[in-house]
Order: C-alpha cells, then sequence, then structure tokens
C-alpha cells in the first residue's frame, strides 16, 4: 500500500518493506532460508588482514566524474535497513560518475547507481568488512553497475557485473564539513520506508578519503539478500573522518521499530579467495610499471 503525503516543500513516499530482512543474529540466520546463494563460497563481508593479502604495484582505481555535483534531484530512501542516496537515470546532461582500472577488465567501466552506509548504535561497531581487527563504526558503500549490462538486477547475474567501493569512516571530535550537506538531510527520512527527492549539492569526492592510493581487492557477493556473487570489492585503507555529532545523527534515524543501526552482517568464510592490496614501490617508475608488469590474467582464488 502507497501513502502519498505532500507537503509544501517537500515529497514524501511511504515505501512498502518488500524484501524484509533483519540483522540480529537470529534473522540473519534465517536469510538463506528465502535467498539461496546467501549460503555460497563466495559471501561478503570478511575480514581483512593486510599481512595475508598480497602486495602488487597494481594500477590505481581511475574514478571518473567524483569531482562533479551528482545530478540533482536526488533520491535519498530510509528502507528500514539503511539509508541509501540514488542517482536519477534520466540525467539529460552529462553522465553519472563511473570507474575503471585497477584490475578490473579492460574496456570495461562501471556507472554508479547509489550509495548507503552500515554503522553502529555504538562506536566500536558499524563497519561490514573489517581491516587488520579493527570494525569501524562506519562503511560506505559505492554501488556501481557493469554498463555492459542494461540494468543492475541483470547485472548481478554476472560474475564481472558490479564493482562496490568500500570506505571507512573514523571518529574524531572536529566535525567533517564535506559531510554535512548529507548530513543535515538525514532527519529528513528519520522514519522508515520514506523515499524523498532531494535537492543536496554534493561530490562523491567530498566523502571519499583524501587518500586512494591504497585498496584492497577481492571477489565477493551483496552483504544483503539475495547476497548475488556478483561484486569485485574495492576497499579503501584510509578511512574518512566523521564527528562524533556527525555520527550520532545517523543513530536518530528509525528502522520502523527502533533505532536504525548494527545493520551489518556477520564476516564470512574468505575461503580459496585471494585479496589483492595495492601497494606503490617508489623506485618503481610509471613507464617500468607497464612494461615489467601484466596484471591481466591474476587469479582471483587459490588453487
Ligand atoms: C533488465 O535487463 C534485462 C536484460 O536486458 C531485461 O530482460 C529486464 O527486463 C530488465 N529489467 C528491468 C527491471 O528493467
Ligand atoms: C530541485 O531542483 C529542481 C530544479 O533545479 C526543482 O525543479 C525541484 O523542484 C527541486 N526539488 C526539490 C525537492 O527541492
Ligand atoms: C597482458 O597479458 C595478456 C594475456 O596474458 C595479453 O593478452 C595482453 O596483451 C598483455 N598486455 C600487455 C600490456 O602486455
Ligand atoms: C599470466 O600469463 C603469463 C603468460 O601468458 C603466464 O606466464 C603467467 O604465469 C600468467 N599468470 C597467472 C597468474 O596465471
Ligand atoms: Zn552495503
Amino acid at each position: 500500500m502507497y501513502t502519498l503525503v505532500i507537503m509544501t516543500w517537500l515529497t514524501f513516499v511511504i515505501i512498502p518493506n518488500v524484501n524484509g530482512f533483519g540483522y540480529s543474529k537470529k534473522e540473519q540466520h534465517l536469510w538463506p532460508q528465502k535467498y539461496k546463494l546467501c549460503t555460497g563460497k563466495l559471501q561478503s563481508p570478511i575480514a581483512i588482514s593486510t599481512s595475508k593479502a598480497i602486495p602488487l604495484p597494481l594500477p590505481a582505481l581511475e574514478m571518473i566524474g567524483y569531482h562533479d555535483f551528482l545530478p540533482m534531484p536526488l533520491t535519498l530512501v530510509n528502507n528500514g535497513q539503511t539509508i541509501k542516496l540514488i542517482v536519477n537515470k534520466n540525467v539529460t546532461y552529462g553522465r553519472l560518475p563511473y570507474i575503471f582500472g585497477a584490475i578490473l577488465k579492460q574496456n570495461q567501466q562501471y556507472e554508479m547507481e547509489q550509495l548507503h552506509f552500515h554503522w553502529g548504535t555504538k562506536n566500536n561497531k558499524g563497519s561490514e568488512h573489517v581491516l587488520n581487527g579493527i570494525r569501524y563504526p562506519m562503511e560506505m558503500h559505492i554501488v556501481h553497475r557493469n554498463m555492459a549490462y542494461s540494468n543492475f538486477s541483470h547485472a548481478l547475474q554476472y560474475e564481472d557485473g558490479v564493482v562496490v567501493i568500500a570506505v571507512f569512516f573514523q571518529l574524531q571530535d572536529e566535525q567533517n564539513e564535506l559531510l554535512q550537506s548529507l548530513v543535515s538531510k538525514l532527519s529528513d527520512v528519520q522514519w522508515a520506508h520514506l523515499k524523498l527527492s532531494v535537492n543536496i549539492s554534493i561530490t562523491l569526492a567530498s566523502l571519499m578519503p583524501l587518500n586512494t592510493d591504497i585498496y584492497y581487492i577481492y571477489k565477493g557477493s551483496l552483504t544483503t539478500p539475495p547476497c548475488s556473487e556478483a561484486i569485485t570489492w574495492v576497499i579503501f585503507a584510509t578511512p574518512v573522518p566523521i564527528s562524533f555529532r556527525q555520527m550520532s545523527m545517523f543513530r536518530t534515524l528509525s528502522n520502523g521499530e527502533e533505532i536504525l543501526g548494527d545493520n551489518f552482517r556477520r564476516l564470512q568464510d574468505i575461503g580459496q579467495r585471494k585479496i589483492y592490496v595495492r601497494r606503490l614501490y617508489p623506485w618503481l617508475s610509471v613507464k617500468q610499471d607497464n612494461s615489467r608488469w601484466n596484471f591481466s590474467n591474476l587469479s582471483w582464488f587459490w588453487s
């Protein structure tokens, strides 16, 4: 059932809870009953340890349009499981941000679809991936669709269908001004199942770490049902600062019953998967890099 509430300056749409799933330990155990893929061998999130990752002078991840304002209006949703910022596909000017490079297949570009967050109700938890034993208070996912596939649900059926950029957040006292345009809109979607058209002047770069040189990359899955194993994860090592006050704004949101938070999936087995980490060796010039290294046939798995 849809209820439309029109206000003088905002349009809310109450969205139904279609793919209901919960995050409590009990509820996560139930995911596979309805979504078989959640028991697969390439599931996410995982714990990443630098000492077990394979260091290589990999190419940079190229992020195009990350410094441009996202086309307005954007859609901001509280679906009861996360807060999501969705870009409008029908933009008539320019193009949406996209990525390529790293060790993604050559000639393949991945266009931004949406971004969303996973966070804790307490400061010592929240992120989905764990890096060197650290569970950060929040993790952002910027979801990109392989443009070879016409839409997101189609892309989820291919192992090279989707790239998700993961960014950790780290608490500090000072406010991160770059986050304010988004944080200040959170109260507009405080209630669960609200979908709102918003004009936020925001660039993806403003949500990214200052240093994007070092990333981890591995093959995994959606961390929410249907758990499709179509995701190449690119996880930046450097976190983005966020103040305690800004973090607390996320914890004023409601999931319909209680405070929205602790919306992270439990850790999954790494299994036979390799995790690569980009390392910069200052003594290697760019030219040497190209001629000496060929990353096009790196294997993602231990055989
Ligand atoms: C997604 O793309 C596939 C393949 O092109 C098509 O069959 C399907 O109808 C599309 N789905 C939606 C929701 O547009
Ligand atoms: C956003 O801006 C566009 C034009 O720039 C305007 O038509 C639209 O009404 C605005 N939407 C909201 C929700 O303010
Ligand atoms: C890298 O190796 C692949 C196959 O192993 C080959 O097709 C490609 O041309 C190589 N690229 C370069 C730049 O040498
Ligand atoms: C990549 O291809 C080259 C030559 O085709 C081969 O020598 C090398 O062992 C391959 N590397 C991997 C990781 O398969
Ligand atoms: Zn996510």
